[in-house]
């Protein structure tokens, strides 16, 4: 049985739609990246993966299991017990997660005390151990002081302890390492790819680097437009890329086999406020045909590989091309006659 069985999640925040369609799925222990261009709604699904979403927000699922619950049914003192024990967030920001006003080491400490009833001193000395694990040096020292007092790469490693320390079934990472400088950054996946072994903690892991993404994945998500339209083993969506979306990504990143610069994708993604009835990537995709005014399913393209696009129906779209192509020639001979 999964860990984690989301479908057709939907958010809505006032006017923006921004998830209309993500389904997920993950493995105890799996590694899953989630990738897509800014604005195609990663974070608000990460945020109500975590029940975050401010209440404003409308939320809702066909299906959403999480370690063999249903997460639909969770009251928000339910969410309490499972957010920080069985599921937790690394941030972006490290900022936004710590509190300037409590010593790091007693941020770390607290959510064994709430969820595992730790005494303060065993939570403390838990919290030393895992700093040092993190490779912070005098973590005892360490332990003792205010965020301020940490460089942003400690800062890093002080939340992804937080995030840690209760052995979470699932860790959130959104885009964690963004913001952190290159060598930091190898160094930070290196200590998540740790935990992960050790723990066996499965990992939904958010970037726009898909050369991160090559590294750390055993599976992979894209979103397009609020949905998810491409999904499946890492070699499935790297090597066999399926989506006409993927591939442009995919044109978009210097490779070592492709070093040219890069290929943009043209055009912008649909206004979330309004978007379009049919396939989202339409108006950006070279591919397009008659049939795309529709939405597309999504629709198998291999093995455990999933796409939401026409090209992939068995009714082979090859057909549909050549009939809209009769179509075509027949207006103009009738245009000239
Ligand atoms: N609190 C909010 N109120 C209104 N709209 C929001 C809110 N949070 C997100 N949105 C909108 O929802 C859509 C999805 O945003 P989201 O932050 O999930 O994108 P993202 O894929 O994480 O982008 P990025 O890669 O830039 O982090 C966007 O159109 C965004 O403007
Ligand atoms: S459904 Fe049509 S427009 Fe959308 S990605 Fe596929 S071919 Fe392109
Ligand atoms: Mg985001």
């Amino acid at each position: 049985m999964s860990l984690l069985n989301l479908e057709t999640l939907q958010v809505s925040i006032g006017p923006v739609q921004a998830v209309r369609d993500v389904s997920l799925s993950l493995q105890a222990g799996e590694c899953r990246a989630l990738v897509g261009e800014s604005g195609c709604g990663k974070s608000v699904t990460a945020m109500s993966l975590l029940g975050l979403m401010p209440a404003a927000a409308k939320i809702n699922a066909k299906h959403w299991q999480f370690a063999g619950r249903d997460i639909t049914q969770l009251t928000e003192r339910d969410w309490r017990q499972v957010r920080g024990n069985q599921i937790a967030m690394i941030f972006q920001n490290p900022m936004t997660a710590l509190d300037p006003t409590q010593t790091i080491g007693a941020q770390i400490a607290e959510p064994l005390r709430v969820h595992k009833g730790l005494s303060r001193r065993e939570a403390k000395m838990r919290a030393i151990a895992l700093l040092e694990r993190l490779a912070i040096a005098n973590p005892a020292q360490r332990a003792e002081q205010y965020p301020f007092e940490f460089s942003g790469g400690m800062l890093q490693r002080a939340m992804i302890a937080m995030a840690v320390v209760c052995e979470p079934e699932l860790l959130i990472a959104d885009e964690p390492t963004t913001a952190l400088d290159v060598t930091v950054q190898a160094e930070v996946l290196c200590l998540l790819q740790e935990m992960r072994e050790s723990s066996g903690t499965a990992m939904l892991f958010i970037t726009h680097d898909l050369g991160v993404v090559a590294e750390i994945a055993d599976s992979v998500s894209v979103m397009y437009a609020g949905q998810t339209v491409e999904s499946g083993s890492l070699h499935n969506v790297f090597k066999t890329e399926a989506h006409p979306y993927t591939q442009a990504l995919k044109r978009a990143v210097p490779s070592l086999e492709n070093p040219r610069p890069l290929e943009a994708i043209a055009g912008t993604p649909p206004d979330l406020r309004k978007p379009p009835s049919g396939c989202g990537f339409a108006a950006r995709c070279s591919q397009r045909m008659a049939i795309c005014e529709e939405m597309p399913p999504q629709m198998s393209c291999g093995e455990a590989h999933l796409a939401r696009c026409w090209l992939w129906h068995k009714d082979h779209p090859a057909r549909w091309r050549e009939q809209e192509n009769i179509a075509k020639t027949s207006i103009k001979v009738g245009g000239k006659s």
